[in-house]
């Protein structure tokens, strides 16, 4: 015979809980003591209670003794059963498991908010009456789900809490429903971890056994729930209270045994079942020849504040995460004991179903519960990683959770590092908060283990990688290449653009056909720019930068569009003592000489023309080279010979002022400059 005994079998962290209260009282009280209803649902237990003194009663009436105390079992009662205690002066002890009593504060709490409260579960179970007893037994209490059609209209605001025992498949499937038909809903899933874990084990035993034995009290609503969950996967489960109730003649010999108990039965009645067992089919357990006492005690974890063991995640609350220890209570990690991340979720990092170790901060927190902290343990690790990185000089990971005094906190592996204000960049940082949430690679650049204090610097990666950049970018860089950089700095010479690994400027001179006065007439901080690489010195470290286009050269236009003997139109938009500018395209001005205005003899340009004035002219000379174009209105008009100005222009040019007389074709430059001043 083989044996699986459940690792959950037995005394739920609850009854446990009440049974120590039970007897510490036994052992401390003048007067008798009474339980409301029987203390556990195990009628060896109550009656071994009844031969110590402890009685079992169904009303308060049924005190008389003055120096009574009556307990408050597990399943807990309602509000009205508190205040008729009271009323009545009596003392109690209130054994009620924490976890119904918090499903008493959801009701009650949910109730005073003009809640209507939905009850999944018995509504004979005393646990059930006693929810419903802190919402004035005003509760919809379901069942089943063709009970829902019956008792359930859509409402609004419904708050939904379950019996701690109900199969989580009921729970779903109500649930469902009331989702759908009910607005403003909330729901706390209340079922007890302990009976889920004690329901999917007996399933996953009962799968891979001959015979399935379930030890429990008859009334109990827990174990009555584990011999039908065993029986849909073992047909032959036994439903037994104590050994003797297995039928005689069933024989174990050669069986694949799984046992599992309900929440309320002790460990001695499960330890005598399989004792007996063991006696009539006369068989050792296993290969190591271990007893069957043996085989429990050792399925019994043993835990130890400052102990670090492994746990599977069954369940996350919005705080709270949930941990199967293998112990007879659940461990509970808060959110603060999760990680040092106040920004990660829970759902982050764990999910259920996941093995995680865990360090054990208090075995027992008063309430049942066992408190975890994986912050402690992913700190315990970190702290190895940290000094070995901080020993090899290698990069870190970490997330930035915190801007304090001169700088940073970032988690990096668990633990927190100082990474000051002067460390963070690679250039200076006004306002830390951009840097709040984001990731960073990081080098440990002091430690000091005993005060727990960590210094890092991410200047030094961001350093480091942008000099393998720098080299790497000097290694490809050739005159004509081009890039797309970020405007970084715009001076009053040029622009600054940060092609990646480098800055480049590019001269004020280089970003416009036309003059401008300022870079920002073309650029701003933070644009893209196409640029390309006019020269460089990778000695200086400077690096200049291209970024008007040939193709957008007025000149080259002016090549294309314009021969001489071309009439064209063109408008006036400068006035001197030798002639008018006139603009051909954007960017290139000609020059109408005084003597080539009119077939008349003029004093001064503006005695014929206006600026603005758009007129015709006949291109004369189109000089591409030295970027010079002269024009005449004159050839255009008919000659009279007695009244041009032709002696003026051709002889007398000494009159004009001198920086004209040289050369009066004009560039470009001399046009832009001319209109400027
Ligand atoms: Fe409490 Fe859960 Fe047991 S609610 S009494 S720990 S089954």
């Amino acid at each position: 015979m083989e044996i699986i005994l459940a690792k959950s079998a037995g005394f739920c962290f609850g009854v446990e809980r009440a049974m120590n209260i039970i007897y510490d009282n036994i052992k401390k009280q003048d007067g008798n003591l009474f339980t409301l209803g029987p203390i556990i649902h195990n009628k060896q237990v109550v009656d071994e209670l009844y031969e110590k003194g402890v009685q079992a009663i169904e009303s308060l009436d049924e005190v008389i003794d003055e120096n009574a105390s009556v307990v408050i079992r597990t399943h807990g009662i309602g509000k009205k059963k508190y205040e008729d205690i009271e009323k009545k002066e009596m003392k109690y002890i209130d054994a009620t498991c924490p976890y119904v009593k918090k499903i008493h504060r959801i009701v009650q709490e949910h109730y005073c908010n003009n809640y209507q409260i939905v009850i999944i579960g018995d509504p004979n179970h005393p646990e059930v009456q006693g929810i419903n007893g802190w919402c004035e037994d005003t509760a919809i209490i379901l069942n089943k789900y063709e009970d829902i059609e019956k008792k359930f209209k859509s409402i609004n605001k419904v708050c939904v809490v379950a019996q701690t025992t109900i199969r989580r498949k009921k729970w779903d499937i109500i649930a469902e429903y009331l989702k759908i038909n009910c607005t403003d809903i909330i729901f706390f899933d209340t079922i007890c971890n302990a009976t889920n874990l004690r329901q999917t084990e007996a399933r996953e035993i009962a799968q891979n056994v001959d015979v399935m034995v379930v030890i429990g009290g008859m009334h109990s609503s827990n174990t009555r729930k584990l011999a039908e969950v065993s029986k849909q996967y073992c047909k032959n489960t036994y439903h037994i209270e104590t050994f003797e109730a297995l039928p005689e003649k069933l024989s174990l010999v050669n069986m694949k045994v799984g046992i599992t108990a309900g929440a309320s039965t002790p460990a001695c009645i499960i330890k005598e079942v399989i004792n007996k067992m063991v006696e009539k089919e006369n068989v050792q357990t296993n290969s190591e020849e271990m007893s069957f006492e043996e085989a429990f005690e050792q399925s019994l974890v043993t835990l130890n504040t400052g102990d670090i063991i492994k746990g599977t995640v069954i369940s996350l609350s919005s705080n709270e995460v949930y941990v199967d220890l293998g112990y007879k209570s659940d461990g509970i990690i808060s959110m603060s004991e999760l990680t040092n991340d106040p920004s990660q979720k829970i759902e982050d990092i764990v999910k259920v179903g996941d093995e995680i170790e865990v360090f054990i901060v208090r075995v027992n927190d008063g309430e049942g519960h066992v408190l975890l902290s994986k912050k402690k343990v992913d700190m315990l690790k970190g702290w190895d990683e940290i000094e070995t990185a901080a020993e090899e000089k290698s990069i870190l990971e970490g997330k930035i959770i915190q801007v304090v005094n001169g700088g940073v906190i970032a988690i990096v592996n668990g633990i927190r590092v100082f990474i000051p204000a002067s460390q963070i960049s690679d250039r200076y940082v006004s306002d830390l908060n951009i840097y709040m949430n984001q990731n960073v690679s990081l080098q440990i650049i002091d430690i000091n283990k005993r005060k727990r204090k960590v210094v890092g610097s991410s200047r030094i990666v961001l350093e480091a990688e942008k000099a393998k950049k720098a080299e790497a970018f000097w290694n490809e860089i050739e005159v004509g290449k081009k890039y797309t950089g970020t405007v970084k700095k715009l001076m009053k010479f040029g622009a600054f653009v940060d092609l990646g690994a480098l800055d480049g400027l590019i001269h004020i001179s280089e970003l416009s056909w036309s003059k401008i006065k300022h870079p920002s007439e073309v650029l701003k901080e933070g644009d893209l720019a196409e640029v390309y690489i006019l020269d460089f010195d990778k000695e200086k470290n400077k690096i200049s930068l291209g970024f008007k286009k040939a193709e957008d050269n007025p000149w080259e236009i002016v090549k294309s569009k314009f021969n001489v003997d071309d009439v064209i139109k063109c408008k006036v938009v400068r006035l001197v003592p030798f002639g008018a500018f006139v603009e051909l395209l954007p960017g290139v001005d000609g020059l109408i000489h005084i003597s080539q205005i009119s077939n008349k003899r003029i004093g001064k340009p503006e005695d014929v023309l206006t600026i603005g004035q758009e007129v015709e002219a006949k291109i004369l000379e189109l000089d591409l080279e030295k970027q010079k174009i002269s024009l005449s209105i004159r050839a255009l008009l008919p000659d009279d010979v007695s009244d041009t100005n032709d002696d003026v222009d051709e002889n007398k040019e000494d009159k004009l002022p001198t920086e004209y007389t040289e050369d009066v074709k004009v560039t470009i430059g001399d046009a832009i400059t001319e209109k400027s001043e």
